[in-house]
């Protein structure tokens, strides 16, 4: 299990196209300062999806329970974690974190979700607060099925 790590999002950025030492030395980077500066973060939890869908069972997530919850999942095959985030009773919403300004990992900050590059705000429905960024964050269709939350890696719900 690895970290999504808050203020890691211009380093991922970054990262991309950089050759494997490069990466090595950003994340090393990006963990330090986890540690040194006690940043929130939201642990990522690997899933496999079956026929373009992912099934989380509710109760080994509790977060998603609270208000304020999120997790992040990676799916298998998928570059980008996708974030899953409490909307209400029983209702979820799910969005990839990648802001739609220039491509940095958006963080979880209560209420809201915030891009560390350029400072721009989404709901935690994925729509947008303040720019720069001027366009929603990618969101997938998520419906509650007994006790597991599914949800549709093929489109927007
Ligand atoms: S990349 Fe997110 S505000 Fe610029």
């Amino acid at each position: 299990m690895t970290a999504l790590v808050s203020g890691a999002g211009p380093l991922i950025a970054e990262a991309r196209g950089m050759d494997r030492r490069g990466f090595v030395g950003v994340c090393g980077g990006a963990l330090a300062c986890a540690a040194i500066s006690g940043c929130a973060s939201v642990m990522v939890r690997p899933v496999t999806a079956i026929d373009g869908r992912v099934s989380l069972a509710l109760n080994e997530h509790p977060e998603l329970a609270r208000p304020d919850g999120a997790v992040a999942i990676q799916v298998a095959g998928m570059s980008d974690p996708l974030l899953v985030l409490h909307a209400g009773e029983r209702r979820y919403v799910v969005l990839s974190p990648i802001c739609t300004h220039r491509g940095c990992t958006v963080e979880v900050a209560g209420d809201r979700l915030e891009c560390p590059c350029h400072g721009s705000q989404y709901t935690r429905e994925g729509v947008v607060i303040e720019g720069p960024a001027e366009r929603a964050l990618q969101r997938f269709a998520a419906t509650v099925s007994g006790q597991s939350l599914v949800i549709d890696l093929r489109g927007t719900p």
